[in-house]
């Protein structure tokens, strides 16, 4: 049947930009700032995102600074992910900039060898491969009760799905970006190039958002979906599809705190994964259907996140000045 395989609907009615219904009425800023209140309220153990676990590799070093710590990673001889100090424990040399051979990291300076166990004075810290993402955890910057592992959202099995990382930085903090993400009221006026006919629905549970939005793909055509948008830890939030084309996908949002900029000011990583798949069974039919998912895909756009980060860094600069509204 044609239809299970183009999942695509012709918009009928198109509403004009400025004739869709507003939205501000019900984007409460009690309500979002609740939300984010209980976001930040779960616990992350200290687990912070370091960027696309494709990322980082045998053949270098990745180096990032996380809420002011400098962190190395790489990839051991076995292929596992090592982060640690990303300062070298002699002299300070910048360990990002060291080389990594047959999973020892050797640094440029003067030499020292770093196979990912305490050697000279340098201690690994705690790192995790989740298949999607790297994360390291941080109980200096975190302060809170360390979690032997990261507090993941659910998502599809690995083999039926296809990921794709995106990441971006900003000039705000993560309760920005994540305060962000948990206004799905704005994709319809904010974002119309990539959004249309979003209704958010009465809220079932205080803990979710859900969202009944169609994808554009190109004039009128778009693929319809229900997203449910939910924060598991402080620093993430993510969107399920839950029906339409990609039912079962995720759109993972991870704000990693960075540290201060030049003029002193927040800096913020945001990751996003997303991890595709499609109701029909099995690896082949997801990767035949990614052609059909790039409007899903698209929540990982460059544009769309220069918008939304634009966003955040305005609510970072009001909340500075005292000025934001709510
Ligand atoms: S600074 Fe790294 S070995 Fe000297
Ligand atoms: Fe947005």
């Amino acid at each position: 049947m044609i239809r299970d395989r183009v999942p695509l609907a012709l918009r009928r009615g198109a509403v004009p930009w400025d004739r869709q219904r507003p939205t501000w009425r019900d984007a409460e800023p009690a309500l979002i700032a609740a939300a984010l209140e209980r976001a930040r309220q779960r616990p992350s153990g200290n687990w912070y995102v370091l960027g696309a676990a494709g990322g980082i590799t045998a053949d270098r070093p990745f180096g990032r600074t996380v809420g002011g710590v400098e962190v190395v990673a790489w990839r051991d001889a076995r292929g596992r992910l090592v982060a640690g100090p990303g300062a070298c424990p002699h002299l300070g040399a910048p360990l990002k900039d060291a080389v990594v051979r047959c999973g020892t990291l050797r640094c440029h300076w003067h030499g020292l060898a770093l196979n990912g166990s305490a050697t000279a004075g340098w201690s690994p810290l705690p790192a995790h491969d989740d298949g999607v993402l790297a994360w390291v955890r941080l109980d200096a910057v975190g302060g809170e009760e360390p979690l032997a592992a990261p507090v993941l959202p659910r998502r599809p099995p690995p083999g039926s799905a296809v990921a794709a990382v995106f990441t971006a930085t900003g000039r705000c903090e993560p309760q920005d970006v994540v305060a962000n993400r948990l206004d799905p009221w704005h994709g319809g006026w904010f974002h119309p190039y990539s959004f249309v006919d979003l209704t958010v629905e009465e809220p079932a549970d205080a803990d979710s958002f859900a969202v009944r939005v169609s994808f554009k793909v190109a004039g009128r055509v778009v693929v319809p979906v229900r997203a449910v948008f939910s924060a598991p830890e402080p620093r993430t939030v993510v969107m399920h599809i839950t029906e339409g084309e990609g039912a079962g996908s995720v759109v993972e949002t991870h704000a990693t705190p960075l540290g201060p900029d030049h003029d002193g000011g927040p800096r913020t990583a945001v990751t996003e994964a997303v991890i595709a798949t499609s109701p029909r069974p099995g690896f082949t039919a997801a990767r035949a259907a990614a052609p059909l998912l790039r409007p899903l895909m698209r929540a990982a756009s460059a544009r769309l996140w220069r918008d939304d980060l634009a966003y955040a860094e305005r609510r970072c600069s009001l909340r500075g000045a005292g000025r934001l509204p709510g």
